[in-house]
């Protein structure tokens, strides 16, 4: 009797006047299907169109089909926009998107890489440096879960994150955002996937896009593949390595992010032996898709196709095709997405792009957008708007500073029997100082409400000094002085000094760098304050840093890579609060002619090597 029900109920929805697709009790593969085969050419290649909201509006969307919408780092409603501000954008689109004839929902995406980092007041993360030196996956999980609420509090379905690459080489500006130089940890870290997406129930297919409901998003695992490889870690570089290399030390990660279900992989600027990934048919669908078994879909990186020529987009035509022949379902236009939908759609009716590319395309993206609820729940949940920066969020990201700082160096001035760390709470008098002492916007780094990021108070936190303050006795006077000079500290009755440094923010190649040293400002501090007092050094920086000329200057050294808005994380263990357990992600040169050096290679010759950290315990 139930299986005469289900069938009957089957062929009354399956019939052509009902849409079978948006029967949430079908299969998804059966919704698919259904969808699929209604669909116009125009309607398909809308869908692996995605535009940037600075072009998007509910008009655009509908007029165009369009699919997909993101903002890139900095793009924004407004300026400190709320988060139903954000709501209001995105639903937009969505009303747009649903009054089309088939009423596909957009998705859109955006960078949340270390918390939900483009919305102000947002609760933001350390940085995956950081999060790799806490050498805590179950920590990374919370944080994608906490990050998943704050997206969807948004109104947003879907974050380009997380990154997992693995960094070689620390003169690349992107190598804060790796979880570390080494494969199995950055592997470690994937977890953060089942955070992010929600884990899925052992009977769930590998490969096959995850998303376990309305406060989780879909993630995505980039840059496909060997980003962290390129020579001298030039941005969007050449990776020359063999295939086997390649495989064990940059593909390993993905094995377990498709095994976890990730819904979608980004493809790498950078080209593996002088090929562009994004014109690697052989990677992207023969590894990637075929043997992987991938079933999520493919997006490119932003106007990553026009940079498969040289000048880019010298032949977007081209490029438009050997993308997509390559195996890309969704590019990320951003901007021209009239032209290169003309384009797509020239090529497919002339033959160089087959119709079965572009259905393998828009399955896998439909796949994705049914996973995620979309059809079922396209527009915001209003309820979450108060997960934003929410005190238990905050919590959590204080715990990870705690556990993402190393400790390499902890020491007594002579006459002085006891180390430095833990600070007193109790002294009469402290200097803080530094140009990273009070500055919320330096402590998070790149990614942070813009894509450079920026210095001072540019979303809500508490700096360094502030936690201090907010540590230390009632009695106990705190001077803050960004970059004092010898005389301003010499006999003025200071117990010892904070001195918190590091280096400027930056994101891709603008952090690009084949020197390493600290800003000058900082050494100047460094120089001023501790050449006279006792002194602890916090270094803020997205990598190791060239520190020999200056480490015996310092009684105490930190490596607190990018920390983001909760700095009480570092007064909680500087003061001893907590201890440290952070173990560096990265191996800390001493000379940048030694680079690239990473664990495990020959004449290793680290100043701290990887999973160097001390605690306080130790002597
Ligand atoms: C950027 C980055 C990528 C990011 C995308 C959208 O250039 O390479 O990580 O997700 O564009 O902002």
């Amino acid at each position: 009797m139930a299986l005469l029900l289900a069938l009957l109920a089957f062929l009354l929805v399956a019939g052509d006047g009902q849409m079978l697709y948006k029967d949430s009790r079908q299969s998804i593969e059966a919704r698919i299907k259904d969808l699929l085969r209604r669909m116009t050419l125009e309607e398909k290649i809308g869908q692996m169109t995605q535009i940037e909201r600075a072009v998007a509006s509910q008009a655009v969307v509908r007029q165009y089909g369009i699919g997909d919408v993101l903002n890139g780092g900095g793009s924004a409603p407004a300026e400190r926009a709320a988060p139903n501000v954000w709501e209001d954008m995105v639903d937009d689109y969505q009303i747009g998107a649903m009054s089309t004839r088939l009423g596909i929902p957009v998705i859109y995406g955006v960078d949340a890489v270390h918390g939900h980092n483009n919305v102000y007041g947002a609760t933001i993360y350390p940085h995956n440096i950081g999060l790799g030196s806490s050498r805590d996956p179950e920590l990374v999980r919370r944080i994608g879960a906490a990050t998943a609420l704050e997206v969807r509090a948004t109104g947003m379905p879907y974050a380009f994150a997380p990154c997992i690459a693995v960094c070689r080489d620390p003169r690349w500006g992107r190598c804060y955002e790796s979880y570390g130089e080494d494969t199995q940890l950055v592997r470690s870290m994937t977890k953060i996937i089942q955070g992010l997406q929600g884990s899925p129930p052992p009977s769930h297919p590998s490969g096959y896009p995850y998303v376990g409901g309305p406060s989780k998003v879909v993630a995505c695992a980039k840059h496909f593949v060997g980003d962290g490889g390129t020579v001298k870690g030039i941005d969007e570089n050449n990776t020359v390595t063999t295939y086997r290399q390649l495989v064990q030390v940059h593909m390993a990660p993905y094995l377990d992010a498709i095994a976890m279900g990730v819904s979608t992989i980004m493809i790498s600027y950078s080209s593996f032996n002088g090929i562009k990934m994004h014109a690697n048919r052989f990677l992207v669908t023969e590894v990637l898709k075929n043997r992987l078994g991938f079933q999520g879909f493919l997006i490119s990186d932003w106007e990553a196709i026009d940079r498969i020529t040289d000048p880019p987009k010298q032949n977007y035509t081209y490029s438009v095709l050997t993308s997509v022949n390559a195996g890309i379902d969704m590019i990320m236009v951003p901007f021209d997405y009239q032209n290169f939908i003309n384009i797509l759609t020239g090529l497919v009716k002339s033959g160089a792009v087959s119709q079965s590319r572009i259905d393998d395309a828009v399955t896998r993206i439909l796949r994705v957008k049914f996973a995620a609820g979309l059809f079922e729940a396209p527009k915001a949940n209003r309820k979450l708007n108060n997960k934003v920066g929410a005190e238990d969020h905050r919590e959590l990201a204080r715990e990870a500073v705690r556990k993402s700082l190393v400790l390499l160096k902890n020491s007594a001035r002579s006459g002085s029997s006891k180390n430095i760390l833990p600070l007193s709470k109790t002294a009469p008098k402290i200097l803080v100082a530094g140009t990273h002492a009070d500055d919320l916007g330096l402590q998070c780094g790149g990614w942070t409400i813009t894509w450079q990021g920026g210095s001072g108070q540019t979303t809500i936190g508490t700096t360094i000094r502030q936690a201090i303050a907010n540590t230390v006795s009632q009695s106990t006077q705190v001077v803050y002085e960004q970059s004092p000079d010898a005389n301003f500290v010499k006999d003025k009755g200071f117990s010892y000094a904070v001195v918190v440094i590091g280096e400027q923010p930056y994101a891709e190649i603008a952090g690009d760098n084949l020197n390493l040293t600290i800003p000058s400002q900082g050494i100047d501090t460094i120089r001023n304050v501790c050449s006279s007092l006792r002194c602890v050094v916090v270094l803020i920086s997205g990598r190791p840093l060239v520190l020999e000329p200056h480490i015996d200057m310092m009684d105490a050294l930190v490596a607190a890579w990018l920390p983001g808005s909760e700095g009480q994380g570092v007064a909680d263990v500087l003061f001893g609060d907590h201890d440290f357990v952070g173990k560096s992600s990265r191996t800390w040169f001493k000379r940048v002619d030694q680079l690239p050096m990473n664990v495990g290679d020959m004449g290793y010759d680290p100043l701290f090597p990887y999973g160097f950290g001390m605690t306080m315990r130790q002597q």
